[in-house]
């Protein structure tokens, strides 16, 4: 029985299935595409959004130190994925590698977690949206009703309560949207968001550029606040927490692994992409952070635009609107490529037989998984119109850094059990590069706080019913044994 939970998915098999293109998904993106996925993935909310209120209650001007830290992180799980996503060029990520590497259960678990990633990923971002959208609206003089921009519930200080709204409609607007665009094509996706990606660079450079000669240097003194007594509240243990908030920021780089069966090149390009986003990534973020800080004083950060706040303040308000409208393009890249990989998930799951048969179901004309994208884009229309922003972003954190351990392991187990198969990337230093990434994920996890802890275990519960009365029945290696 324990035997039969654990059974893996030969490699060879999961090999077959990277070639297969027939009636497939198709070939078509490049390393341009597949990293401007994953800079389409990363840059949203958290330098956007959370930067702010990340400096001003945790680390202040050294906020700079926390993006280091927390891209150490991703950076080692980023390797990792490397290996695998260069060796199994499959459609699923780290579920698909754990198949091959830690057995059905385990991976079954993995895909259910990277659901909580990536789907409640497109929900909260969509949230974020929504409140980007509103505030620039209605600058323009059109007010968008309250009761029609929130979620039904809030959750405060540990309770839940209701809020007065009744639904967050731009948030269900844009998740539509990404969806429609998504059962359209990968390649018509990805073009729109190389578009979309280059605008929200450009915004970026832009307020660098332009924000380095308003910075008063004043303002990075004390560089590293004094903690006043309360742990992860400035000082050593804030730029610790700092980096546990801001990991938000690193979320999808691993995005990229997921469309690994329709890149044109995968043994040589998923990897790359993977690291050239990262790299581009974490640069942009610490000068972001530094010239904000150097604008305004760490202490009146705490606001939901922080860059546009920060422009403000340099007296260019004509820059502001720019500023705002690249923030909305950027997140709108964020909620496409998070439900593209979701619905890649779903796939993947399906094919194996440990979700229903429909979810594997390609276009025939637009060599899409239709279905997979549609209940994925309805899954999270619900998710973002009911849920507050959160709860939805600790679920995101949390599923992630467990996947990311996982996949840190997986290439350890790997390199054991299958000494021999080709690499063409291969982790550096290992076991030194695996162990520090799936310590300082971990370590990260545990920062967590426990009502976090709670909801993951009870997603879990779920998806433990869901594996032993449908999926260990239906799958497709049990059924190729019990023949
Ligand atoms: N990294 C993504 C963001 O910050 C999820 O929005």
């Amino acid at each position: 029985m324990i035997k039969k939970l654990f059974r893996r998915k030969p490699v060879d098999l999961i090999l077959t299935e990277s070639l297969e293109t027939e009636n497939g998904l198709k070939r078509s993106l490049s390393l341009t595409h597949l990293t401007a996925l994953g800079i389409g993935a990363i840059i949203g909310t958290g330098i956007f959004v959370l930067t702010g209120t990340a400096a001003a209650n945790y680390a202040g001007p050294a906020l700079t130190i926390s993006f280091v830290i927390s891209a150490f992180g991703c950076a080692m799980a980023g390797l990792c994925y490397a290996e695998f996503a260069s060796m199994l060029p499959v459609a699923g990520s780290a579920y698909a590698y754990s198949y091959s590497t830690l057995g059905e259960f385990i991976a079954w678990f993995i895909g259910w977690d990277l659901v909580l990633e990536y789907l409640f990923a497109a929900g909260t971002v969509s949230v974020g949206w929504s409140g980007y959208v509103v505030s620039f609206i209605d600058s323009v003089g059109i007010h968008i009703p309250a009761t029609l921009a929130g979620a039904p519930f809030n959750h405060i200080n540990g309770h839940w309560m209701l809020s007065g709204c009744i639904i967050n409609l731009p948030a269900v607007f844009i998740v539509a949207v990404v969806t429609a665009l998504l059962v359209r094509g990968t390649k018509q996706s990805a073009v729109l968001n190389n578009i979309i990606v280059f605008i929200k660079i450009t915004v970026i450079i832009l307020f660098i550029g332009f924000g380095l000669s308003h910075i008063n240097m004043q303002n990075w003194v004390p560089y590293i606040p004094q903690n006043t007594g309360t742990f992860g509240e400035f000082g050593l243990s804030g730029i610790l927490r700092g980096a546990g908030v801001i990991f938000f920021a690193y979320i999808g780089f691993d995005a990229v692994s997921t469309v690994a069966q329709e890149a044109k090149n995968p043994q040589r390009d998923m990897p790359r992409a993977i690291m050239f986003s990262l790299v581009i990534c974490t640069v942009l973020y610490v000068l972001v952070t530094a010239v904000m800080t150097g604008i305004v004083r760490y202490t009146e950060l705490a606001v939901p635009a922080p860059i546009a706040v920060a422009i403000d303040r340099t007296g260019a308000s004509w820059l502001s609107p720019f500023i705002k409208l690249g923030a909305i393009a950027g997140l709108t890249t964020v909620v496409l490529v998070m439900a593209m990989g979701q619905a890649r998930i779903f796939f993947s799951m399906s094919k194996d037989g440990l979700l229903p048969k429909f979810l594997s179901k390609v276009s025939s004309t637009r060599k899409t998984p239709v279905n997979a994208t549609m209940v994925t884009g309805v899954a999270a229309a619900l998710v973002a119109g009911l849920l507050p922003i959160n709860v939805l972003g600790e679920l995101v954190s949390i599923g992630t850094l467990a996947a990311f351990v996982i996949v840190c392991i997986s290439v350890l187990v790997l390199r054991k059990t299958h000494p021999a198969i080709k690499r063409p990337f291969k982790t550096p230093l290992v076991p030194l590069v695996p162990i520090l990434g799936t310590l300082v994920c971990a370590a990260q996890m545990a920062a967590l706080p426990m009502d976090t802890w709670i909801r993951l275990v009870v997603w879990m519960i779920i998806g433990f019913v869901i594996y032993f009365s449908y999926g260990r029945k239906h799958s497709k290696l049990y059924l190729a044994e019990i023949k």
